[in-house]
């Protein structure tokens, strides 16, 4: 049996991926790369969704890659790229926005929250299809799991819709995908309001750790983050949302379930108990941010890993769009 495909992808919005990032889709990705062929994409045409500078983007693409491969992902063993070296991402998503009701299109939520931000006269058509290039970057990858947090749940069946459309009208062409969601990480909440996951776009700086920041600056922020009102360090979704989401931290970093760190720290107070949490934090991603920092210092490197990432990339998307070409009707350029 051949290893079952993963994909997933990232935007290069910030100068940091954040801990949700981490938790939620990340540290996922690493373990995976061991046991699936695993396809791992910046997603740059995505980024542009909503206004960047150029030079930013670029600068921004290259951190996103640094970290990934910072973080543990093995080029030996993944295929790790950038969406617009691929230009069969955009095809694609054009035959799939042909396949896609506008009403289908309109319920996204993801879009519904951006647009409301920005104004919904402000937000971009590319915003609002936004659903409809991830589905292609999947699609094209003949994906089976796709590791990501919940926030991606919708688009992913979408996605599934999509595939099983197409497979109907045009004849079996892709990989029906499932989700692939960690429920204990699946949704890092921010520090400062734990009603809301942490987020690069809403999220204030202090409800945020970043993979990249700074130790001082991470305890920080951890010794600030909102807690609830009595002291018991316990798991309580409803009630203690402040507490429950550092437990899910500790828990997911150290190894330990949330019943042990629970008993570790019956009547510790939440001081303890964030110092220690901090520490935790601070040793998983400072080797992160040193090797991400090594890989900064050498872009020639980075793009020839980048190139050999895409010309993976490029094999499977290019046989998958010949496919859909033909499927579709187009005629045969020679
Ligand atoms: P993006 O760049 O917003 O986030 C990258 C990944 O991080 C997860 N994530 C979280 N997980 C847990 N808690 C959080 N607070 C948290 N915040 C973010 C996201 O779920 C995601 O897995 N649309 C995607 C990018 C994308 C994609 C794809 C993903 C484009 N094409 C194809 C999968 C497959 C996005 O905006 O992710």
């Amino acid at each position: 049996m051949p290893a079952l495909r993963v994909f997933s992808g990232i935007q290069p919005t910030a100068d940091s991926f954040h801990l949700g990032n981490y938790l939620g889709a990340l540290r996922q990705w690493v373990a995976l790369q061991e046991t699936h062929d695993a396809f791992y994409c910046v997603v740059d045409l995505h980024a542009i969704t909503v206004p960047q500078d150029p030079a930013l983007l670029r600068r921004r693409s290259r951190i996103a890659v640094a970290q990934l491969f910072a973080a543990g992902l093995d080029p030996e063993r993944c295929t790790v790229f950038v969406q617009s070296h691929i230009p069969e991402h955009a095809e694609l998503a054009w035959v799939l926005s042909c396949l896609t009701g506008f009403g289908e299109a309109s319920r996204m939520v993801q879009f519904k929250d951006k647009a409301q931000k920005s104004g919904a006269d402000q937000a971009s058509v590319g915003l609002f299809t936004y659903p409809i290039l991830q589905a292609a970057d999947i699609l094209l990858y003949q994906t089976d799991q796709v590791p990501v947090g919940e926030d991606q749940r919708q688009h992913l069946e979408l996605t599934r819709d999509l595939a099983q459309r197409f497979n109907r009208r045009f004849g079996d062409t892709f990989v029906v995908p499932g989700p692939y969601i960690v429920a204990d990480v699946a949704k890092i909440s921010d520090l400062q309001d734990p009603s809301v996951k942490m987020s690069k776009s809403a999220s204030a700086p202090q409800g945020i750790v970043d993979v990249l920041e700074e130790p001082a600056s991470i305890r920080r922020k951890i010794s600030r983050a909102v807690t609830d009102l009595d002291t018991d360090i316990r798991a309580d979704e409803q009630a203690k949302p402040g507490v429950t989401n550092l437990l899910r931290i500790y828990a997911a970093l150290s190894g330990a379930s949330v019943a042990d760190l629970e008993a570790r720290y019956a009547g510790a107070g939440y001081g303890a108990f964030k110092k220690d949490l901090a520490e935790v934090v601070v040793s998983a991603l400072a080797p992160i941010r040193e090797q991400a920092e090594k890989m900064l210092a050498d872009e020639a490197e980075l793009d020839r890993l980048l190139a050999a990432g895409a010309a993976r990339a490029r094999e499977v998307a290019s046989r998958t769009m010949a496919q859909v070409r033909d499927r579709v009707g187009f005629l045969a350029s020679r």
